[in-house]
């Protein structure tokens, strides 16, 4: 069973709370979304592995540890995860970035792959999968199944909100794939969306709706 990791920090759910409003401009959702990625990515990035580097304080010198930010991937599934991406670099500058173009076929919801391109070595990157909603799951599940292919270190998936349905099927499917969400909503409705949600997240983020 995938372990899922619900970030209930206080400044987490209050930015939720104000991008799941009706009213939210795109311009304030954007804003949040960027400021909930970094508090996302503090949580993700707790146990990344670190290096020891000799440096000088003004003092003296001393043995210091930092992140090889350079071995870890933020993948973003396209569109909405890359409205998560720049509030991740921000405090993972160092990160590579891939991408994963899948649409949701909206008739069947199932995951449909038009666009692949990852940093090269995967197989000695650990990879933070992003995007804003695990729904269905399909789009997730697609996503880590193709990443898998490349044998990277290890994989996390990085969302906002789930619900049960999404949970349980990327949890079937992906056992070993940790989950960090905001929360965890009460359903999915028929149309694949998250209720009660905030909508959809590509739309409110680029604003094409
Ligand atoms: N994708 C979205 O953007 N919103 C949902 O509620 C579900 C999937």
């Amino acid at each position: 069973m995938s372990k899922v990791h619900l970030v209930d920090h206080p400044l987490v759910q209050h930015k939720l709370t104000l991008m799941r409003k009706k009213e939210a401009s795109t311009n304030s959702f954007r804003r949040l979304l960027n400021e909930l990625a970094m508090l996302m990515t503090y949580e993700v990035t707790r146990d990344v592995p670190m290096q020891e580097v000799q440096i000088e304080t003004p003092l003296e010198p001393m043995t210091a540890r930092m992140i090889d930010g350079k071995k870890l991937v933020f993948v973003s599934i396209l569109r909405a995860g890359t409205g998560i991406l720049d509030g991740m670099l921000s405090v993972v500058p160092g990160a590579r970035v891939g991408h994963i173009g899948l649409y949701r076929d909206p008739k069947t919801l199932t995951a449909v792959e038009y666009y692949f391109k990852m940093p090269q070595d995967m197989n000695e990157r650990d990879v933070v999968v992003v995007d804003p909603m695990l729904a269905t799951g399909n789009s997730a599940i697609a996503a880590v199944e193709r990443l898998k292919e490349l044998r990277p270190k290890s994989i996390k998936f990085v969302c906002l909100l789930t619900c049960p349905e999404g949970v349980a099927a990327m949890t079937a499917a992906h056992p070993d794939v940790p989950i960090y969400t905001a929360a965890i909503d009460r359903e999915l409705d028929e149309h694949g969306y998250i209720r009660p949600g905030l909508g959809d997240a590509g739309d409110r983020i680029f604003g094409t709706k």
